[in-house]
């Protein structure tokens, strides 16, 4: 038995081979969307890469791929994983790290014939950027059953398909797989995705907690009407009804002051034509702080200026439930083997929030759950800039490796039940 090493080579093979699945033929970024033909392609490619690894590669209903090893003892699994899905034009790092970091511990454990005591396994999430079902976290939301199997049929994409019709479309040739439920920590290396690391002059941090997000969908109903005949007094012009709500939304995160954000991401203009008055507009509006109730009372901030916009330009406005989701602080003891396994590197780490979400906080409340981040260049993510350097990839898939050894070493971690019951309701 040797000393497990990540190999920094096959990590950055294996990343460039994944970011040219459903790579933009114009060059700007990657665009791999949930149950598409390119999530297949990665799920096949990262598939035969995790069987490489020693990992029994395989499926779950929901379009999860899931790598697992038993342990040398009946001890539960430490769960390694992130997201295959991208957003449009995204970068080759984001999600993706995470799963072929994790799929290198199995291949690094396996090549130094070092067997974990505790069972291991890689999960690739079908869907956590949320762009296709305008639900964030959704396939590791449906896993432990927050969302629910008998949902799945109302849940519809901006294509009309159904995210049952979806899940029940997207058949790899693997065999059917689940997520272990009986698991004893869950850990996740991810790029930072913002500045703090870049710079603070560090390359890996602990994640503390990951911030609260909200998010909803509105829709502005005015009147289509001729551009040239309708005078101006007269207009109910939904998009300037949505260009004012978009600057409210701006100052309303502003006077709440940073870490606070406010994001308009997607807007959609109907008729959409040159020469007429927009009759309806609908926009997603994404809200993050790591306080819950200032969260939850910046909702409500919005929601009344966007009915006080709506009374001035005579519109209608529908506002969407909101998707809301508390902060979420990680477990202390996983926190504290990351330390540990940077330390045992000779890395001094730094212990920061995420301004992203991500599924550690979908599964914390059910697994003691930590994250691991690496430096992203200039702080830009979501974009065909982002980018990490492979020496600062490759540290965070060795402090990931050790991070495994250490809890490896604790002795059986506490076995937690995870709530895979939506799994059960698909078979
Ligand atoms: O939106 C997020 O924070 C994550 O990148 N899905
Ligand atoms: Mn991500
Ligand atoms: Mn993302």
């Amino acid at each position: 038995m040797t000393s497990p090493a990540v190999s920094p080579e096959r990590l950055r093979m294996r990343l460039e081979a994944l970011a040219a699945i459903g790579a933009d033929p114009s060059g700007r970024g990657t665009s791999r969307f949930p149950y598409s033909p390119s999530h297949l392609e990665a799920v096949r490619t990262v598939g035969r890469w995790m069987e490489e690894a020693g990992l029994a590669a395989g499926c779950d209903p929901l379009g999860n791929l899931v790598g697992f090893r038993p342990g040398t003892e009946d001890w539960p699994a430490i769960l390694l994983g992130s997201h295959l899905d991208t957003v449009p034009h995204g970068g080759m790092f984001d999600g993706a790290l995470g799963v072929v970091a994790g799929v290198e511990v199995a291949q690094a454990l396996r090549e130094a014939k070092y067997p974990p005591r505790h069972a291991l396994a890689v999960v690739g999430f079908a869907d956590e950027e949320g762009h296709a079902f305008d639900l964030g976290m959704l396939a590791s939301r449906c896993l432990v059953g927050e969302i629910p199997a008998g949902r799945f049929g109302t849940i519809r994409g901006r294509n009309g398909q159904t995210l049952a019709a979806a899940m029940a479309a997207f058949t790899p040739d693997l065999p059917r797989a689940a997520v272990p439920s009986r698991a004893g920590a869950y850990l996740e290396l991810h790029i930072e995705q913002g500045p703090v690391l870049v710079q603070a002059g560090r390359r890996i941090a602990v994640v503390t907690a990951i911030t609260g997000i909200a998010r909803t969908t509105v829709v502005l109903e005015g009147e289509a009407a001729h551009a040239g005949t309708t005078p101006m007094r007269s207009r109910r012009d939904a998009l300037v009804g949505a260009a004012e709500i978009v600057l409210a939304i701006k100052s309303l995160a502003e006077v709440v002051g940073p870490p606070t954000v406010a994001t308009v991401g997607r807007l959609w203009v109907e008729p959409g034509a040159t020469n007429v008055v927009p009759g309806r507009v609908e926009f997603t509006v994404d809200v993050r702080t790591p306080d819950a109730s200032r969260l939850f009372d910046l909702c409500r901030r919005i929601d009344r200026a966007i009915g006080r916009v709506g009374q001035r330009h005579g519109l209608t406005p529908r506002i969407a439930a909101w998707d809301q989701r508390p902060p979420v602080p990680l477990d202390a003891s996983v926190q504290q083997a990351i330390a540990q396994a940077a330390r045992d590197l000779g890395h001094e780490l730094l212990a920061m929030p995420s301004g992203a979400g991500h599924d550690a906080m979908i599964l914390a409340p059910y697994v003691p759950a930590g994250m691991i981040f690496v430096p992203s260049r200039d702080g830009i993510s979501h974009s065909p800039r982002e980018w990490t350097e492979w020496e600062d990839a490759a540290l965070g898939a060795a402090v990931l490796l050790h991070t495994v050894l250490v809890l490896d070493s604790r002795g059986p971690l506490d076995a937690r039940m995870l709530p895979v019951a939506s799994q059960a309701a698909l078979h």
